[in-house]
């Protein structure tokens, strides 16, 4: 392609924040027009972002001729209906995660780019994460073997201004995100939404298909205004058994944990443990790192043959999170 990509966004929340941030950084590609059914929004994020074409509705969006790559970054409910016409209007389409709300709506997509003749791409941070995709060329080379064991933990999200979310009205929407339907995720609505990433990852690093998946829920306090206000259904543990061979991940769930009124375990940050034949690899993600004092700090480590290496990365700082490793932007602008 000869000049620019041209991109159009569709949503213009939380997400497209970091989407922009990341587009405008990249030297072929522009954003050309802007969409959400929120007029402030949209004035908001285009005037930081310097977007003069700005549109109220997708259709409009995707009919600009001068756009060819349309990001729907809307919550799950409408994403696969305007991937579905962006395709129809032969155009490359991004998606947000979760893809959408069921193998139908993901077939439907999938359908409408290959009969177009489009790319469709799901956007899943976590596997373009530096660290992630490091950890991936380390198992690839053969670092530590056969890999057959992979621990995701999520810990508590962290932020750099330790301004708490409930006094963060911007932050992001617990509207649609406790919304069954909404969502897309049932009764497991807020689940649904952010567990793809692990599930994503694993299946990443693995190299392999989930075969067979135990879950067990629980109900999570509701005690802070930010997560809502009411009590949620929760999967706080899963174990998944993968195909060709035996080979499992386990996910924990230290996040947001209540007891009696209290928050705890908010020194555990996101973790991810590949464990192999030969060796084993931690990633620090989000708010993460050794809980050692002492220790030093480095985004991926490799222990093998009773020697650890640390892997330094050095893509700058997480712009929201405190983490030891950058996780908003990079992993979208990769
Ligand atoms: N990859 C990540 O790390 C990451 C992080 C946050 C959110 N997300 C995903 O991004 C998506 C959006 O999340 P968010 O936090 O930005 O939500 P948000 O509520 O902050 O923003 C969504 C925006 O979409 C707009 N919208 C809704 N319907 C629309 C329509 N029909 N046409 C145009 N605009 C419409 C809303 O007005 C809103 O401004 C979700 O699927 C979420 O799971 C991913």
């Amino acid at each position: 392609m000869v000049g620019k990509v041209k991109f159009g966004l569709i949503g213009a929340g939380n997400v497209a924040k970091y989407h922009m941030l990341s587009l405008s950084s990249i030297e072929e590609a522009e954003v050309t027009a802007l969409c959400d059914l929120d007029k402030e929004k949209l004035k908001e994020a285009s005037e930081k972002f310097k977007i003069k074409r700005l549109y109220t509705t997708h259709q409009k969006t995707i009919q600009d001729k001068d756009i060819d790559v349309v990001e729907v970054l809307t919550p799950p409910h409408i994403r696969s209906k305007i991937a579905v016409e962006t395709a129809e209007a032969r155009k490359h389409v991004i998606v947000e995660k979760p893809m959408c709300r069921s193998l139908k709506e993901a077939d439907e997509m999938i359908g409408a780019a290959s009969r177009a003749g489009v790319k469709l791409m799901m956007a899943e941070s976590y596997v373009f994460t530096t660290t992630h995709m490091k950890a991936r060329e380390l198992i690839e080379a053969g670092e530590i073997g056969e890999p057959i064991w992979v621990r995701s933990i999520r810990g508590s999200w962290i932020r750099k201004d330790v301004m708490p979310r409930a006094e963060r009205p911007d932050f992001w929407s617990y509207s649609w995100r406790l919304d069954p339907i909404k969502s897309g995720g049932g009764e497991y609505s807020f689940f649904f939404l952010h567990n793809v990433h692990f599930i994503a990852a694993a299946r990443y690093l693995m190299g392999s298909d989930v075969e067979n998946i135990y879950a067990m829920p629980k109900v999570r306090e509701a005690e802070r205004k930010d997560e809502g206000g009411v009590a949620r259904k929760e999967i706080v543990t899963y174990n998944c058994r993968y195909k060709g061979g035996e080979k499992f991940s386990a996910f924990m769930d230290f996040g947001f944990t209540f007891h009696g009124g209290k928050r705890i375990f908010d020194h555990l940050g996101f973790k991810t443990v590949v464990s192999g034949t030969e060796g084993v690899i931690e990633v620090f993600g989000e708010g993460g790192g050794p809980m050692a004092p002492g220790q030093e700090r480095a985004p991926l480590v490799l222990h093998k043959e009773d020697k650890t290496h640390l892997f330094k990365i050095d893509e700058g700082p997480d712009l929201v999170w405190l983490s030891v490793v950058n996780y908003y932007n990079q992993a979208f602008k990769n």
